[in-house]
This record gives C-alpha cells, structure tokens and sequence, in this order.
C-alpha cells in the first residue's frame, strides 16, 4: 500500500487542481467518520466528499485533524441541502458547514442537487455560491445531479459556469449526453457511485434489492478486464474514470476496501477495455425529479452547528 500522493491531478475550469480519485462518505455514519477519514488520509486520499444532509461533516472535520495532514494539502468538497436552497439561506449553509467542519474555507462548495419544481430557490442557492466565491470563501463552486435543460435555466440567471457536475457514474449508468455537454461547458464531471453502490446496496435512491437488480461488482465484463490485470471489478471501474479523465469519489467504511480503491496506479486499460465498459451502458439513471420529490426533500432539515 503507498502512503504517496501518486493520483493524478485534474484542473478545475478556474485553473484549481483536485486529485482525480476522492473519497466519499455518503452513509457514512457520523460515530465512525472521524476513523476512516483518518485511514483514508493515511492511506493517501487528499481529496473528502461530504455533505450537509450526510450529517457526518463533522467527523469529516475531526478525521482530518487528527490524520496530521495539512489542511492546505487536502481537497474539502461539500454540498448544500435543498432545504438550505434561496440566497441568505445558502450563505447560511456555508456558515453551518465549515463549522461543523471546523475549517475556515472550503475547496469546493456545491448544490445537492436542483429543485426542478422550485427552480427560482436553486438560482437564489447558486448567486450565494457566487458570493461566497466572490468573498474567497470557498476555492470553487459547482453543482451535482443537475440535468441538461437545469444548466440552460441557471446560464439565464447566473454568472458563473460550474466547475463541476457530481453525478450518477459507473459502468451501467453512464449519462453520455450530460458528459458532452459537461465537456462542451468547461465543467468537471464528477463521478458518485463510482463503483456502482447504487446498484448493489439497498436504499432510498435505488429502493430494495431485488432479483432482477444487477451489481456492477458481478458484471462478468468488468471482472474478465480485472482478472487479466490481477485487479478486482471495483479497481477496473475507479481506473476506468480515471483514464477517462473524470473525477471519481468511492465510499468505503473497510480499511482493506479503502486501500483497494486507492490501490489503481500501477496498471492502465487499453483503448479495447475502455470500449468494453463504455459498451455496458444501459442509458438509465437512478435519478428522478419530481415535484413530490421535491416536496419530500424541501422538508428534510439541516440542523445548526
Ligand atoms: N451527489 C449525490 O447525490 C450523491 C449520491 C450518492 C453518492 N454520492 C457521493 O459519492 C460517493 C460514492 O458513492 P456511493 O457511496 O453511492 O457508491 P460507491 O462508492 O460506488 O460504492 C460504495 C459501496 O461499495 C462498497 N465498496 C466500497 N469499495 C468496495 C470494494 N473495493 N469492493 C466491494 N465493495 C466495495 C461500500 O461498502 P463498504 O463501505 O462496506 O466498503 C458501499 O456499499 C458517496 O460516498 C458520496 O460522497 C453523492
């Protein structure tokens, strides 16, 4: 297992550098964060996923004081909950954040995701991220789950492009439309659930397992590619981001699992594997906007530092 920083870097659209492979801690739970942020940073992560409605910010914050790692040598991305959308309330989402993070600014701050039926309180959200940019609050700004008609809708009303789109990624949901459009935009494509856990953990995105649902981890093209190279199906698929140059951030609470997903540097695919994954794309997303959704997830609150 390396202890070097050997992930490669990517540049965001206002020239800030991220490493390409972060880690993530959605489902997390808020006891145990502290810990494997601690063994991820030792691990060689410099690069932490978090969010308010994830409610382990917190130990985010704890886990990388007590790693020893530098703050500056550590990219810290967090995002808004919808309940916190509308300008003075997002300005007060980054005061509730970075003090449960225990930090003074951030690397990167971005919207959850859109109110599609309340597309006015995403805009509010969005022109405070401007502020909080404009003030050197935050390094960067940027959006996640946003769909190709949102970036048309928040072009009208803001100023600044996204530097990112974090999104449903992995080998069987591939969103190819919004990756051009990312592209053509300027905007880092941002990959959540990097290794298909959508696909293989029950939850309230991807309802029950059931036996018709297919995991990523069991694609028999995946592990084919993985035994050829001595790797597993979950080190193809973070390599696969990788080389196609996306920003990817594996979750894992397993210390094995969280060397594992970092362990990626030392093999390449070739142009005819790519193709093989690319090829494993069934079109469909998990994500849904609906005005009862929206509903639903207005009524979540983010409670105060
Ligand atoms: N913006 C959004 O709406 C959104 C939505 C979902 C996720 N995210 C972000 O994206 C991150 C990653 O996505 P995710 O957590 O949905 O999915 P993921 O990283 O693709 O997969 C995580 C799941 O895979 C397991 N796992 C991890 N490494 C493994 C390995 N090497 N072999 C086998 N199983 C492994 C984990 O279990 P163990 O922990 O037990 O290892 C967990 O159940 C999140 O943590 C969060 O930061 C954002």
């Amino acid at each position: 297992m390396t202890t070097e920083n050997t992930i490669p870097n990517l540049t965001l659209n206002n020239g800030v550098v991220l490493p390409a492979l972060g880690y993530g801690v959605f489902q997390t739970p808020p006891h145990e964060t502290a810990k494997v942020v601690a063994t991820a940073l030792e691990t060689g992560y410099r690069h932490i996923d978090t969010a308010a409605s994830y409610f382990n910010e917190a130990g985010v914050g704890e886990g990388l004081r007590a790693s020893g790692v530098g703050r500056e040598d550590v990219f810290v991305e967090t995002k808004v909950w919808v309940s916190d959308f509308g300008y003075e309330e997002t300005l007060h989402a980054y005061v509730k954040a970075v003090a449960k993070l225990g930090l003074d600014y951030l690397d990167l701050l971005i919207l959850h995701q859109p109110l599609a039926t309340m597309f006015d309180r995403t805009i509010g959200a969005y022109r405070a991220l401007e502020q909080l940019y404009a003030d050197g609050k935050v390094r960067a700004i940027g959006v996640s789950n946003f769909q190709l008609e949102d970036f048309d809708n928040l072009a009208d009303a803001t100023e600044i492009v996204p530097a990112v789109n974090q999104i449903e990624l992995h080998p069987y949901a591939q969103q190819k439309p919004l990756q051009q459009r990312h592209a053509e935009l300027g905007i880092l494509t941002q990959a959540w659930s990097p290794i298909g856990g959508i696909t293989f953990y029950p939850g309230f995105m991807s309802g029950e397992t059931d036996d018709t649902q297919r995991s990523t981890l069991e694609d028999p093209v995946i592990g084919e590619i993985g035994s050829g190279h001595g790797k597993t199906p979950a080190q193809v698929m973070l390599r696969w981001h990788v080389q196609q140059g996306r920003s990817a951030i594996p979750k894992s609470v397993n210390p094995g699992r969280i060397a594992e997903n970092f362990d990626i540097f030392d093999f390449s695919l070739t142009d005819d594997e790519l193709d093989r994954i690319d090829a494993l794309d069934t079109g469909a997303s998990a994500w849904m906007a609906s005005a009862e959704m929206d509903e639903r997830f207005v009524s979540f609150e983010i409670p105060e530092a």
